[in-house]
């Protein structure tokens, strides 16, 4: 059994596709064992993507993730890292395969709907930013 943290980024948000995500997570088997709906400051969302502070795009990034309310998420099944980067696409929706959340919902590379962990080491990272134990129910 695995996790990995998923965000509804702003546009997500904003784009009203909450439930449509969520619907694909549980379509295929996933279980939600934690959720929340939050602000992030400019502050919070460069430490959260740090990772990215000497790629051009980061001030952009860490702007647009602080604009407006984000729902993050545990998601918890087996390989669920692989299923739900297999469900949100590629990073950039023009190259993502039709089908995904990126290529149905994103508008630009940018603001494209969702993120996720990207392998194990990460997830443990991403979940404790936003979880601590008491709030998972596994
Ligand atoms: P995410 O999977 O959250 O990881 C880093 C984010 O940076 C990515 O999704 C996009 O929102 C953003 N991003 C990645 N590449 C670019 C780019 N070339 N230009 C602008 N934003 C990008």
């Amino acid at each position: 059994m695995e996790r990995t943290l998923s965000i509804i980024k702003p546009d997500g948000v904003r784009k009203n596709v909450i439930g449509e995500v969520i619907k694909r997570f549980e379509g295929a088997g996933i279980h939600i064992v934690a959720m929340k709906m939050l602000k992030l400051s400019k502050e919070d969302a460069k430490r959260f993507y740090a990772v990215h502070k000497d790629r051009p795009f980061y001030d952009s990034l860490t702007d647009f993730m602080s604009s407006g309310p984000i729902v993050v998420m545990v998601l918890e099944g087996n390989d669920v890292i692989k299923k739900n980067r297999e469900l949100m696409g590629a990073t950039n929706y023009k190259e993502a395969a039709a089908g995904t959340i990126r290529r149905d919902f994103a508008t630009d590379i940018e603001q494209n709907v969702v993120h996720g962990s990207d392998g194990p080491d990460t997830a443990v990272v991403e979940i404790a930013f936003f979880f601590n134990q008491l709030e998972i129910y596994s």
